[in-house]
């Protein structure tokens, strides 16, 4: 197996889509955040960056002509195929080199990376090729799994630290498993302005699943959840509040 090829979504022991078991609450929050971020615009080519099975493929659909699902991960990209087996619209693309994009310049006009940066501990060559691919006047959509969320930043003012401004490497649902793919969370402010050093400007900033705790999942309905949630997520996102970040820039 080539060094860099990235296997864990590939392994027969780990099934993705179960993650989503029990995380309604995530996944519509996650929904919410994208609808809210790309409300009245429209793409001729969107591209679902490490799009995995495509969970969010369908909701980039609504918002542009054709859908391109990009993936390291074969497995991933068959249950895809499947599920979307009615939809002439969405194109596969199989990645085979580590943070290199495999599309043209300028070629994109709406990338979409969710729930990816947190096995990309130096996004930089990344995001350089992220800018390259987006088309002039072009977004990304960029989610970071947080390093400095509300709670993170308790824990570490309790230790008398500040929050680190480099990535944490966090426990992995891949112990165990046969492979080495990095989980890392990050901190929110360093990737806007390492995309800012890219070129990109900053349109929007959401703060996402801030009621992603176990008391409240259980004590409240998905919709009082979902309804705190949109009205939150732009305010909570000043004080990056959330255990996820979304942020859209432009080219
Ligand atoms: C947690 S899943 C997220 C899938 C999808 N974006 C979602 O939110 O459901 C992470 C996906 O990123 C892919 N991936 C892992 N490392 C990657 C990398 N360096 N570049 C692109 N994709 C990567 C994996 O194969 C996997 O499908």
């Amino acid at each position: 197996m080539p060094k860099d090829k990235i296997n864990f979504y590939d392994d027969t022991k780990h099934f993705y889509e179960d993650f989503w078991i029990g995380r309604d609450y995530e996944h519509f929050s996650e929904v919410l955040a994208l609808r809210n971020m790309l409300n009245k615009k429209h793409f001729k080519v969107a591209m679902d960056f490490g799009g995995g099975y495509g969970r969010l493929s369908d909701i980039l659909l609504d918002y542009s002509d054709k859908v391109i699902l990009v993936d390291p991960s074969t497995k991933q990209l068959n249950i895809a195929k499947d599920k979307f087996k009615n939809q002439k619209n969405i194109e596969y693309v199989l990645i085979n080199k580590k943070n290199y994009i495999p599309a043209k310049d300028n070629s994109i006009d709406l990338l979409l990376m969710v729930r990816v940066s947190h096995h990309v501990p130096d996004p930089t060559k990344l995001f350089k090729d992220i800018y390259r691919v987006i088309s002039p006047n072009g977004y990304a959509l960029i989610e970071v799994a947080s390093n400095a969320h509300f709670i993170s930043r308790l824990k570490q003012y309790s230790k008398f630290k500040a929050v680190p401004k480099t990535p944490i490497k966090v426990g992995s649902v891949a112990n165990g498993l046969r492979d080495e793919t990095p989980f890392v969370n990050h901190n929110p402010e360093t990737i806007i302005s390492e995309l800012k050093d890219c070129g990109f400007s900053l349109e929007k900033k959401l703060s996402v699943s801030n009621f992603r705790n176990r008391f409240l999942k259980t004590h409240f309905r998905l919709d009082q959840l979902l309804r705190a949630e949109k009205i939150t997520q732009n305010q909570l996102a000043k004080i990056n509040f959330g255990p996820s970040i979304f942020i859209l820039v432009k080219k």
